[in-house]
């Protein structure tokens, strides 16, 4: 298909479904309650995604609790009713998800598909080894693991000079994601990252600034974030709620245009310091 025609099908599917979507909400959500969400660990047959925020999702029933046979209205469902997120955000998403499908069926994936490399999946992830990290742990790009989350959540504070007030500002979190991909690219030889690669890390950054956070202040509460990438839960006993605000693409846009400037600060300070550091003595 000639690329303007696919984006053109791309965008009215997304408006098709981003309609239907908003109907099959309304008539399945009405007077349900976070209780009814029910966090429960994985069995070991269950399917998971290396996505904390869709796992969290899949263990607390929002989306099947097998992970099994999502359809892309299921996605914006689920999404609408747990954290707010609008259509229009999850939708590009889940079309991408659908690229990865093993189900049989192409309008659905199951959870564990999106660990496929290169679609969604991608090297730099802040809790997960790389495809490309040295063997053996270039294994398994999908389960939490702690060993990296503990090189990455130092970084995330609270620093130690400041008052801290348990939340990660925006720089705070642009900087822990870059300090991580360059420790992971020292450390992995083939590590790769394309510039959509880049772009889907620094948006993941703003969804959890977000939905964490306070819109597009960042300020995200760290120990939310913490409980939803070690626990895969949704922190509501520890006081979160639902965003009274839908959570639309034009406030991931924002954060991301304010995550990408504190990213590109740091980047000039570091080749400053570099230069300062390279200058020949004076003799
Ligand atoms: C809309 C549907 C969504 C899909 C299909 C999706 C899919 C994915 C995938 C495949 C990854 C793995 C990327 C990697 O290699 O690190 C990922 C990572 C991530 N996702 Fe989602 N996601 C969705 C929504 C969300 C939402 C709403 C949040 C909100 C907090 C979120 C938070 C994250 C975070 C923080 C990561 C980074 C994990 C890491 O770096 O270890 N995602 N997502």
């Amino acid at each position: 298909m000639a690329p303007g025609i696919k984006i053109k099908v791309q965008s009215f599917l997304s408006r098709l479904l981003t309609g239907a979507a908003g109907v099959v909400h309304a008539i399945t959500s009405r007077n349900k309650k976070v209780e009814d969400y029910p966090w429960q660990s994985p069995s070991a047959e269950d399917r998971r995604s290396p996505c904390p925020m869709l796992n969290a999702l899949a263990n607390h029933g929002y989306l099947p609790r097998d992970g099994k046979d999502i359809s892309v209205p299921r996605l914006v469902t689920a999404l609408l009713d747990a954290i707010n997120l609008a259509p229009d955000a999850t939708i590009p998403a889940g079309l991408k998800a659908l690229q990865t499908s093993t189900t049989g069926n192409a309008l659905t994936f199951h959870l564990d598909d999106l660990a496929k490399h290169g679609i969604i999946e991608h090297d730099g992830s802040l809790s997960r080894h790389d495809i490309h990290a040295p063997p053996p742990n270039n294994n398994n790009n999908k389960d939490f693991a702690p060993e990296v989350w503990a090189t990455v959540l130092p970084q995330l504070g609270p620093d130690g000079d400041r008052d801290d007030d348990g939340t990660i500002s925006i720089d705070t979190a642009a900087k822990a994601r870059l300090a991580h991909i360059a420790a992971v690219k020292a450390l992995e030889p083939e590590f790769s990252m394309s510039a959509d690669d880049i772009k889907a890390s620094v948006i993941e950054t703003c969804l959890y600034l977000l939905v964490f956070g306070e819109g597009a202040e960042g300020r995200a509460r760290r120990e939310w974030v913490r409980i939803l990438f070690e626990q895969e839960r949704l922190p509501f006993e520890e006081g979160f709620k639902r965003s009274k605000k839908t959570l639309t693409s034009a406030d991931i846009q924002m954060l991301e245009e304010k995550v990408n400037a504190a990213s590109q600060e740091q980047a000039d300070t570091t080749v400053a310091n570099l230069k300062r550091e390279r200058k020949p003595m004076a003799a």
